[in-house]
């Protein structure tokens, strides 16, 4: 038996990751640690929270003993950490929240690694969960690689990369066994409605503003959440210690053009006339900062891991917008609340 570790589990791609390794893995006890935040949401993972190989725990990142008795109590040997704030907007109001959780939880966990393995590193990883916007923004040619030097421009990114260069200080000073990814935009089920595509889904469906930041030119590189969690399974268990790995699916939209399509899949779905939800876009105040274009460069996982995307964007769009619209409940629990005050708080 392996003891693995996934942080912030409960949250929209930690969800897939934990699914995957608790359906594929009898072999590996997984322990999801989520300090349950308004990103988290244990009704994500209703279906395998009975599995004998799985177990929740409540807490923070942020909590060093705690950490370090978790390690203790269940002996971990892996850990594959997601835990994050994780939205641009919100770093841009609240940068502490980031540089707390992201940094300093970071810290946390590798300092408790570090110590409980006490230099026994057989068997032993540290995978942490990264994003292509440590990179910084593209201008209209280009992709990011591996190599391309860090230039992070919104607090969400400078704290990311800041926990990148801890881990790998950790591999570089202490030896401990470590990989990274840095992955383009997720898009799936169980994402929260602050990000672009869930939270369109949900305001076309409610005939409500679509608040397109800026030109709406700015472009992102959609990857299924699901081929992400795929990714993550394979560079677990095949990644070099010490690499990089870019995640990404070649799948770049110019914001406006994809919000079109979703109109248009939302539309089409709810029997409305086509393109009759088009009256909805508003453009407003753009983001601070807004880095214009992100693209990942993939071909090191292709070709020395053997990953590559499983889907093609129209159809894990139209699955996506399925999966919202047949999740009313699921919506509608996450969007009561404090939800409706950030709502107000950002773009009323
Ligand atoms: P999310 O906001 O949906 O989930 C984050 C989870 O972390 C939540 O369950 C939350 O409760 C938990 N969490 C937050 N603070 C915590 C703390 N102090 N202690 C313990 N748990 C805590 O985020 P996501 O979109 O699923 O992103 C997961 C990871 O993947 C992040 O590290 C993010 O930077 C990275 N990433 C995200 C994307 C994307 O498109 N969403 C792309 C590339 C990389
Ligand atoms: O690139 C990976 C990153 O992708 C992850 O590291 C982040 O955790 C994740 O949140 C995401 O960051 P973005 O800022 O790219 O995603 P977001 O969904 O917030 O925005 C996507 C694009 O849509 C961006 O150009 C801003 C724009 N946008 C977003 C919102 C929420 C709008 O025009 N209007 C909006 O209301």
């Amino acid at each position: 038996m392996r003891n693995i570790l996934i942080t912030g589990g409960a949250g929209f791609i930690g969800s897939h990751v934990v699914r995957l390794f608790v359906n594929n893995y009898s072999e590996y006890n997984i322990v999801n640690l989520d300090a349950l935040t308004y990103a988290g949401n244990l009704e994500n993972l209703k279906d395998i929270e009975a599995l004998s190989n799985y177990t929740f725990i409540k807490g923070d990142i942020c909590d060093y003993n705690f950490i370090k008795e978790v390690f203790a109590k269940y002996s971990i040997d892996a850990v594959i950490h997601l835990a994050a704030e994780s939205h641009v907007d919100r770093s841009i109001k609240n940068p502490f929240a980031f540089a707390q959780t992201n940094i300093m939880g970071t810290l946390n966990l590798l300092e408790a690694a570090k110590n409980s393995w006490n230099n026994d590193f057989e068997n032993k990883l540290f995978y942490h969960i990264s994003t292509d916007e440590v990179y910084g923004s593209l201008g209209d040619k280009g992709l990011f690689t591996e190599n391309t030097p860090y230039d992070p421009h919104s607090p969400y990114s400078a704290s990311k990369a800041s926990s990148d260069h801890f881990v790998r200080a950790f591999y570089d000073t202490y030896g401990l066994p470590i990989v990274i990814s840095n992955c383009s935009n997720n898009y799936g089920s169980y994402q929260f409605p602050e990000k672009l595509i869930p939270l369109f889904i949900n305001n076309i469906c409610n005939n409500k503003p679509l608040p397109v930041y800026g030109k709406g030119e700015n472009i992102r590189d959609w990857l299924f959440v699901n081929d992400h969690a795929r990714a993550i399974d394979v560079i677990f268990h095949k990644g070099k210690l010490g690499e990089t790995y870019n995640i990404g699916g070649f799948n770049e939209w110019k914001n406006i053009d994809l919000i079109k399509v979703l109109i248009k899949t939302v539309d089409k779905i709810l029997g409305r006339e086509e393109g009759a939800s088009e009256k909805l876009i508003s453009y407003v105040k753009d983001r601070a900062g807004h880095d214009y274009r992100y693209a990942i460069d993939s071909t090191k996982l292709k070709e020395e891991l053997g990953w590559e995307p499983s889907l093609q964007f129209e159809e894990g769009i139209e699955k996506t917008v399925k999966w919202y619209l047949d999740n009313n409940a699921w919506v509608d629990n996450v969007t009561s609340g404090d939800y409706q005050k950030y709502y107000k708080e950002m773009y009323e």
